[in-house]
């Protein structure tokens, strides 16, 4: 039987490439550049099997070609919302992601962020670089202390349970929960942690916000400015989930102003682009788009994609299939 066509749109480790070349005919996008809608949609049509990552955009009109060759997106990357699954399902092809392997080190990017900013260490690298140091003194870059305040944690799936492992046994943090649906008690239990009904309820209690819900239309905009109002003036905002959750505007004008104590983010709305008010604003940390990107896990989500092709072109049910 000839090997199924599959197409990788960004550049993976090498040691995935090397496993997918050797059962697959393989075509891998060497420029590294994100490639567009029409490329996309003239891929659907050559390809039994197309692996996007976040830089690719799949609205409805991509699957709209009369010869569509594609059974499967198996997707690099947890997050989906950049494919309109509907029409993918409408159109017969599955889609698959790549849950857990990530799980750790986004959270702890999420760390890394909360502390940065808590701690103020971006503050203190510039000015170090910059030459602008005169020295220690007891007011100098005085930050905020993260040990036994208060974390709220907006979406309690794998990422946001590894943000609640980390924030409550590692640094005894208090654990406030906002999600969609009800968490089972033991799992609560397992970080100490309170459920709270709405946003609206949680953002005041807080001393730390973090992001861990998916993105997508239905998130669009969930921190916007009548909310971030809800925050306490010497909160921080932590953004892992992605760009959209978030209103830019708006943060910018909260950090401006001092509405909240600072942010940190890792994920924007216009990535690669950053919002220009939020350049200059010196209580954010920002980083680009890291949650994932360590060798194990960039190697894990690959094998993970393997192992979701290899089921579907066998003839099981890959694991990881959201539509
Ligand atoms: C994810 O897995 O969703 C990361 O943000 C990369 O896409």
């Amino acid at each position: 039987m000839a090997k199924p066509r599959v197409l990788v749109t960004r550049r993976w480790p090498e040691a995935v490439e090397a496993k997918m070349a050797e059962v697959f005919d393989l075509t891998i996008n060497r420029d590294d550049r994100p490639l567009g809608p029409e490329d996309i949609r003239g891929a659907i049509g050559d390809y039994d099997a197309v692996l996007p990552t976040v830089t690719d955009r799949l609205p409805g009109m991509v699957f709209d070609t009369p010869k569509a060759r594609t059974k499967i997106l198996a997707n690099y990357g947890v997050g989906f919302a950049h494919i309109d699954t509907d029409a993918a399902k409408s159109h017969g092809i599955a889609v698959t992601n790549t849950p857990d392997v990530l799980s750790e080190c986004t959270a702890d990017i999420a760390m890394t962020l909360m502390l940065m900013v808590a701690r103020r260490a971006g503050e203190g690298e510039r000015e170090l670089r910059d030459g602008r140091w005169t020295g220690w003194r007891p007011t100098h870059l005085v930050g905020t202390k993260v040990s036994g305040a208060t974390l709220g944690i907006i979406g309690f799936g794998r990422i946001g349970q590894a943000m609640a492992q980390r924030a409550h046994h590692g640094f005894g943090m208090k654990i406030l929960v906002q999600n969609r649906s009800k968490v089972a008690p033991e799992i609560l239990a397992r970080y100490n942690a309170v459920q709270v009904e709405t946003v609206e309820d949680l953002l005041p209690q807080c001393d730390f916000v973090s992001l861990h819900c998916p993105g997508g239309a239905a998130n669009r905009h969930l921190i916007n400015a009548r909310r971030l109002d809800l925050m306490k003036p010497t909160a921080f905002l932590i953004n892992t989930a992605r760009g959209e959750v978030v209103a830019e505007h708006a943060l910018a004008q909260a950090l401006w102003f001092g509405t909240i104590g600072g942010a940190g983010l890792d994920v924007f709305e216009r990535e690669p682009l950053i919002h220009p008010d939020l350049k200059d604003a010196d209580n954010l940390v920002m980083l680009p788009h890291l949650g994932s990107a360590t060798r194990e896990t960039r190697e894990a989500m690959g094998f993970r994609v393997f192992d979701n092709l290899m089921d579907f072109f066998e003839g099981r049910a890959p694991r990881d299939r959201v539509a």
